[in-house]
């Protein structure tokens, strides 16, 4: 059985007192039953968050490729180790274009989080462009390849289908087309050494409470990977309770 998880990724928004509410007004309400969640603030409020809710609920939104070499402003999966974070998001589009984070660099930091016994949250997605080229799969396929390249059946990674043409645009992906991409998905994962039934797929891009029991209601959708809407704690606690419902025996 997997559990459902439901991971909200800050991006660069907030300030500490804004965290601070957010978690606050997460918390208060969550009953805590049958849904894994957690959040990735901005690397500043890491600690904050961390004392607040607890290192099984954050994680960060990147992590270094490499670990003691002199790199000015990154941090390494052993500092985020330290302070106790669980997840570390890696591939994310918008690394992957505007810090030019190849799959070569997005598998370094697979190794690297996986060294430090912390999870990552692996994101993959097509462009529309390789989307109206029909090269979806072959895409996503390939990112795979590259990031899970020696896994094994024990990696407790999380993978994250994130479309690009879905993420901050308001535009979700149509059911078949996240049921056929997230079955695929498992597929390859099973192919490349993991155990594929155990392994968690989340969707991301432009998930919100109105879209998330359609989206939590396909069979191989195991929770989100939510942006714009996790900065909104009622908006958060929807979508946790979306997967609630859709996923209840
Ligand atoms: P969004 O972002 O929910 O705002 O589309 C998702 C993401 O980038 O992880």
């Amino acid at each position: 059985m997997r559990k459902p998880l439901i991971v909200g990724n800050w991006k660069m928004w907030g300030s500490r007192e804004k965290a601070k509410q957010l978690v606050a007004g997460i918390v208060a309400q969550d009953s805590d039953e049958n849904v894994d969640w957690g959040v990735c603030p901005p690397f500043p409020y890491l600690t904050q968050v961390l004392e607040q809710v607890g290192c099984d609920r954050v994680g960060a939104q990147t992590v270094s490729a490499d670990t003691e070499v002199p790199h000015t402003g990154d941090v390494s999966a052993t500092m985020l180790a330290d302070l106790g974070v669980r997840w570390a998001i890696v591939g994310h589009s918008e690394r992957r274009a505007e810090r030019g984070e190849s799959d070569s660099v997005v598998a370094q930091q697979v190794q690297c989080a996986l060294q430090q016994g912390i999870t990552p949250i692996l994101c993959v997605g097509e462009t529309l462009d390789q989307r109206e080229q029909g090269a979806e799969e072959q895409v996503v396929r390939s990112q795979l390849e590259s990031a899970l390249k020696g896994a094994e059946s024990s990696w407790p990674l999380v993978i994250a289908y994130e479309p690009v043409w879905a993420i901050g645009t308001g535009v979700v992906a149509e059911p078949y087309q996240v049921q056929a991409m997230h079955a695929m998905i498992r597929r390859a994962v099973s192919e490349l050494g993991m155990a594929g039934d155990d392994t968690l797929i989340l969707y991301g891009g432009s998930v919100k409470p109105e879209n998330a029991k359609g989206l939590f209601a396909l069979d191989d959708v195991d929770g989100a990977l939510v942006g714009g809407a996790s900065l909104d704690a009622e908006a958060f606690l929807a979508i946790i309770e979306a997967a609630r419902s859709a996923k209840a025996l």
